[in-house]
């Protein structure tokens, strides 16, 4: 994600903002900038790439001695990597000049309502219309322009400023988005994260949601939403570097999972605008959907699931016929793709060889292509007709959580938008659901609190040789992710199987004391998934069920009952899958495997 940093005091700032951005590096990014202040006037360097091509670019360019400035690490969600999408951004002709980490919703109408006004932008940004709103509301009293700026935007932001007729000053507020004040003496910093402020203070004010805070060189004022003053308490750091960049957590992924309700709130709410799903992203008229003969849906290992999960919901929203496929099977099977067809490709990395192959087949053979993304500007981004991007920010574990959970709800998002398109769906069913799709950040929240349980089962179970996951439906399709979740962490062998199937001859293989993870959440299908719970059970399997709602019958026949929110059945996936992350991830714990680096594994597989 994106990273902040600012410095006032009596040294030269680029060096401690450069120090601060290297210290971010790790949060992933795409460019990098810095804005000082030179003799009042404020000089912006930026650029595209790494922190060291903005070094060598500062090294080529006249000093800045400056002590007063911001710096920022970008990681590309408006606008490809760009030297012009690159942060800083400028407003109000060089007044304002500003950082950003989040995702400002409202920012096309804020633009051209801008427009209007006479302010003209030179970046695909959200960022730079923050920044000439700004200007548009500065009028010499800072903290009463960032209020404004607060009412106004909606979405998530942390954001530093400058102003060149006060350079003694870096104005910040934060929504959303992490923001801290590293307290010195006789400076002070801003930083997004702890690392970067680390190396010369462990004393930090943590910013809440909706303060402003105003950094000089010797003082710092905090003022609430309603620009009354604050006094904020220091919070002393006791962690030392490597685990504060993981905020906290011991690993990446277990605080990647945390960031789950975020992913998943970043990449639905700006796509649902008044009960309805927008997509300006999708180039396809109605008629073009109404026209389709088949969606072909492909990917790799989770994206995979996703896809598998794709083919259910699309087909009982939108009644279009969906084929799921493998990205290196699809590729070499000389598929049948026509004219009008669609091709959804579905990678976090968008670098993926054999999506990146079958995404060419299925443009080749004349197929529309929609791919959901999380990496903006990557291969496969760029050369599919639209893209989706899903709004996780970098994701650095090698096992995939939040990228997962927000290519889900593009999925529910394309479900529903097609749905629409032809004629499935009331205006009033489309509110319906966009109402409980908005409920899941909350309820993935809730589920988070199934950590210490979740914990204690995986010190009940560690010791399997074999695991086995079951599920009809969607819910087959998150034993898929919640088997390969458990298995590339923790080297546990693990199946997941169609429950249907398992009588088909991998039953052979329970024996007493088997786990089996049994996913029961799917209503229409519970019954018949308690059936071949039974059959498990009746062979000595242990079971740990998850079921929808209260159905006491299971205790019964399972060893463990996981309770998963009530919800539209359609989104059960993005609920059941929070617990299934959560056993991989102590299971993994517990026998001591490098959770975010499992043996033989690559984060992006750029090779076949
Ligand atoms: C598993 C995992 C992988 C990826 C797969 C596709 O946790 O992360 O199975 O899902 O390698 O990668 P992307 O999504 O980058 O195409």
């Amino acid at each position: 994600m994106c990273g902040i940093v600012g410095y006032i005091g009596e040294n030269c700032a680029s060096p401690v903002l450069l120090d601060g951005l290297k210290k971010l590096e790790y949060r992933g990014y795409d460019s990098a900038g810095l804005a000082v202040v030179e003799n009042g006037e404020v000089q912006v360097v930026k650029t595209k790439g790494r922190v060291a091509d903005l070094e060598q670019k500062l090294q080529e360019s006249k000093p800045l001695s400056g002590t007063v400035g911001i710096g920022h690490t970008r990681w590309a969600t408006h606008g490809a990597p760009t030297d012009a999408n690159a942060h800083p951004h400028t407003g109000g002709n060089g007044m304002v000049t500003l950082v950003h980490n989040g995702i400002i919703e409202n920012y096309i109408a804020l633009k051209s309502m801008l427009e209007t006004a006479g302010y003209t932008f030179v970046s695909e940004t959200d960022t730079e219309v923050l920044a000439q709103l700004f200007a548009y509301y500065y009028k010499g009293d800072a903290v009463a322009a960032m209020r404004k700026v607060m009412q106004t935007v909606r979405g998530s932001y942390a954001v530093a400023v400058l102003t060149k007729d006060c350079p003694d000053r870096i104005l910040a507020a934060k929504k959303d988005s992490p923001l801290i004040v590293g307290k010195g003496e006789g400076e002070n910093f801003l930083a997004s994260d702890i690392p970067a402020v680390l190396k010369y203070t462990r004393d930090c004010y943590l910013l809440n949601d909706g303060e402003i805070a105003v950094l000089e060189k010797d003082r710092i004022l905090f003022f609430d939403s309603t620009g009354a003053p604050l006094q904020k308490e220091i919070y002393r750091v006791t962690w030392d570097a490597e685990s504060a960049q993981k905020g906290g957590y011991k690993h990446f992924m277990k605080k990647e999972i945390a960031e789950q309700p975020k992913a998943v709130r970043d990449t639905l709410s700006p796509r649902i605008v008044n009960g309805k799903v927008e997509l300006p992203e999708l180039h396809l008229t109605d008629g073009e959907i109404r026209a389709v003969g088949k969606i072909h849906i492909v990917a790799c290992g989770s994206a995979w699931h996703v896809g598998m999960a794709a083919k259910y919901i699309l087909e009982s929203l939108a009644g279009i016929p969906c084929e799921t496929d493998l990205a290196s099977e699809f590729r070499y099977r000389d598929p049948i793709v026509r004219e009008g067809d669609i091709c959804i490709v579905i990678s976090q990395s968008g670098e993926t060889a054999d999506t990146l192959a079958a995404l060419r087949e299925a443009k080749r053979k004349g197929a529309h292509t929609v791919s959901i993304v999380n990496v903006v500007a990557s291969t496969i981004a760029r050369e599919s007709d639209d893209v989706i991007y899903t709004m996780a920010g970098p994701e650095i574990a090698v096992a995939t959580t939040k990228a997962f959970s927000a290519q889900l709800a593009v999925v529910y998002l394309l479900g529903l938008y097609f749905a629409r398109a032809v004629g499935r769906l009331t205006e009033a069913e489309e509110q319906a659901k966009c109402a409980s799709l908005l409920e899941l950040p909350a309820q993935i929240e809730e589920l988070l609190k199934l950590d210490e349980e979740m914990a204690k089962l995986a010190r009940q179970f560690s010791a399997a040789k074999n695991v086995f996951f079951i599920g009809r439906g969607l819910d087959y399709a998150i034993s898929l992710e919640g088997s390969l979740k458990l298995k590339e962490i923790s080297y546990i062998h693990s199946e997941a199987y169609a429950a249907g199937e398992l009588k088909h001859g991998t039953i052979s293989l329970i024996e007493p004391g088997t786990p089996v993870v049994a996913i029961a959440t799917q209503e229409a299908l519970f019954e018949k998934t308690l059936g071949n719970i039974k059959e498990v059970r009746a062979r000595g399997a242990r079971v740990i069920a998850l079921v929808s709602g209260e159905h006491k019958e299971v205790s019964e026949f399972a060893d463990e009952v996981i309770h998963i929110p009530q919800a539209d059945a359609t989104v059960t996936p993005s609920l059941d899958v929070i617990p299934l992350q959560l056993f991989a991830y102590y299971m993994a714990l517990e026998r001591g495997c490098d959770v975010d680096k499992p043996r033989n594994l690559a984060k992006s597989v750029t090779v076949e």
